[in-house]
């Protein structure tokens, strides 16, 4: 991958951290709408066209487009459950988006 796209990847990725820790923090304080806006603005399907998901892609291997597809999907899941304002099925939605995040960088590296 090229060195400026590492970079752009490296900087999307410091980005779903901290998102992932407002949205517990959301979570905790029992702010389910907050935390839902959180997730689809700037992990779901909505936040594709903001952090260049297209022009990554291209220099992805397949089956890390994937994951990083199901991890969009998986936030865009947590920001619907969140939004039915039951705490422990939200949670349990959010940890299908951690294990995306796991699951990916199980299997890939930048160099
Ligand atoms: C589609 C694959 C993929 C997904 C999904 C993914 N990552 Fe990454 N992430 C990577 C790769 C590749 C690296 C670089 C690892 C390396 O080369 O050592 C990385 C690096 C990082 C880094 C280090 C950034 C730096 O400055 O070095 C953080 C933090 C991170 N990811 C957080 C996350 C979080 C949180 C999620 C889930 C919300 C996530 N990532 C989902 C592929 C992914």
């Amino acid at each position: 991958m090229p060195t400026m796209m590492q970079e752009h990847m490296l900087a999307n990725m410091r980005d779903h951290l901290a998102s992932l820790n407002m949205i517990l923090a959301k979570l905790a304080a029992g702010e389910l709408d907050e935390a839902a806006e959180i997730a689809e603005s700037r992990l779901g399907v909505s936040s594709l066209e903001s952090h260049g998901a297209s022009h990554m892609a291209q220099v992805m291997p397949k089956e890390m487009q994937q994951v990083g597809t199901s991890m969009h999907r998986a936030a865009s899941n947590f920001a619907l459950k969140a939004q039915e304002g039951e705490v422990l099925p939200a949670y349990g939605a959010l940890a299908e988006v951690t294990a995306a995040c796991v699951a990916c960088h199980s299997a890939f590296r930048v160099r």
